[in-house]
């Protein structure tokens, strides 16, 4: 089935968003994730996030809301909706440069016949056009292995499933995805934040840290301060300049809500949220999914993830989906010597570990991500760690 159109609507009448809302996610064929009443609004959510189509409210006269849109984005697929039918009115929102026509009270089979059509054109318009998923791992606190999980899903993702992947360190001070992965880039994050907008893939593809497992790594700065000198605006254009690039980017975001962080996140096709099994930490937990909820992007994006996981008489995995309101979508097993091994020593969990339950569990979790696998794991080549972890040229810059 082909992925949901990221659908923006423009529209006044709050009942008529919510009527398609319902039926997208009923069909499976629109999400609707950004909602706003104004076009100079849509228009700064096109510029930001390049939806795949935008429905329009057309009260009047249709060439006011949608020759601005069409005008501006060219290749942005514009579906007009209107109480009118008639062939008039129709061909006045083509010409404004709409691409079809829902009519209102807007009726499910009409909404998946549209949605087909924009698919159609979406994949006709640009065939060479990619447009990887971007899977964020967050959690509000410290230490719960956000990075363990990005790191081995990654893994699981390349080795398994041939995908090609790219884990980005968001954790711009003190960040450790190198560390996990046994790499030690001089092209970090800070230098594709300088020049998103003008990387050329191939050489971006030559700059970029790739491990043996076939994961490219975006390392962060080699200085703490540098963190400052990137901002949300040049996370967003990263992103989408690496989302164009890889079949999967995995965020491994920091542990609070900065602007930079929730760009992210707001872009994400999935935000892996990261809870332990004890009640702080589901209570963090619980006012980051009330937050993302406040944001509105609390929907089937974010699946949360027990980490550490022991079965625990006290609190159960069922108890937690009731008060959190969210299922549980993963929980990675509790395996302190064989996690703190494979970090101290630089190596996979796949490398040190390849039958364990925790190892496999990142496969099962991939699974369920991309389906089943398709490919084997390459051999590995053996490297000395602790030589490229103190490697000079990673803090002479
Ligand atoms: N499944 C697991 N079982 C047991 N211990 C784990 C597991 N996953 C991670 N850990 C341990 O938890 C600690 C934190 O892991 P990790 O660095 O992945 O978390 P983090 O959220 O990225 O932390 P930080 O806040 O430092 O970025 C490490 O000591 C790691 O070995
Ligand atoms: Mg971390």
């Amino acid at each position: 089935m082909a992925e949901k159109l990221r659908t923006l609507i423009i529209e006044i009448d709050p009942e008529t968003v919510r009527q398609i809302d319902i039926l997208g996610r009923q069909t499976g064929t629109v999400d609707i994730r950004w909602k706003t009443v104004s076009v100079a609004e849509g228009a700064e959510i096109v510029r930001k996030f390049r939806p795949d189509m935008a429905i329009v409210g057309v009260n009047g006269d249709p060439t006011r809301v949608i020759a601005p849109l069409a005008k501006e984005f060219p290749h942005l697929y514009i579906l007009a909706l209107s109480a009118m039918r008639d062939g008039d009115h129709v061909l006045q929102a083509m010409r404004a440069g709409a691409h079809d026509l829902l009519t209102r009270p807007v009726r499910e089979v009409d909404l998946c016949i549209a949605a087909e059509k924009a698919q159609k054109t979406r994949v006709r318009k640009d065939p060479a056009e990619r447009r990887g998923k971007i899977v964020s791992v967050f959690s509000n606190k410290g230490g719960n292995g956000t990075t363990t999980i990005a790191s081995n899903l990654a893994d699981a993702l390349a080795t398994r499933h041939g995908k090609k992947v790219i884990v980005v360190d968001l954790v711009l001070a003190l960040g450790d995805v190198t560390m996990f992965f046994n790499v030690s880039p001089s092209y970090t994050i800070l230098d594709l934040a300088k020049n998103a907008d003008k990387a050329d893939p191939e050489y971006l593809h030559s700059l970029l840290a790739r491990h043996q497992s076939g994961v490219y790594i975006l390392a962060d700065p080699p200085r703490i301060e540098d963190a400052d000198h990137i901002s949300a605006e040049q996370v967003r254009e990263m992103l989408m300049a690496l989302r164009s690039m890889f079949d999967v980017v995995i965020v491994d975001t920091p542990h609070q809500f900065d602007e930079k962080t929730l760009t992210a996140l707001e872009m994400s096709d999935t935000v892996l949220l990261v809870t332990l099994l004890n009640l702080p930490s589901l209570k963090n937990t619980q006012r980051s999914i009330e937050l993302f909820c406040r944001l509105g992007f609390l929907d089937e994006r974010v699946r949360l993830v027990l980490s550490r996981y022991l079965p625990n008489e006290e609190i159960s995995k069922e108890s937690i989906e009731g008060i959190m309101n969210c299922p549980i979508f993963f929980a990675v097993p509790n395996d302190y010597p064989t996690v703190l091994s494979s970090v101290n020593r630089g190596k996979l969990l796949s490398e040190i570990a390849p039958d364990k339950e925790v190892t496999l569990a990142f496969r099962q979790m991939a699974e369920l991500l991309e389906g089943p696998a398709t490919s084997h794991e390459p051999p590995r080549k053996k490297r000395g760690f602790l030589e490229r972890v103190f490697r000079p040229e990673r803090c002479a810059r």
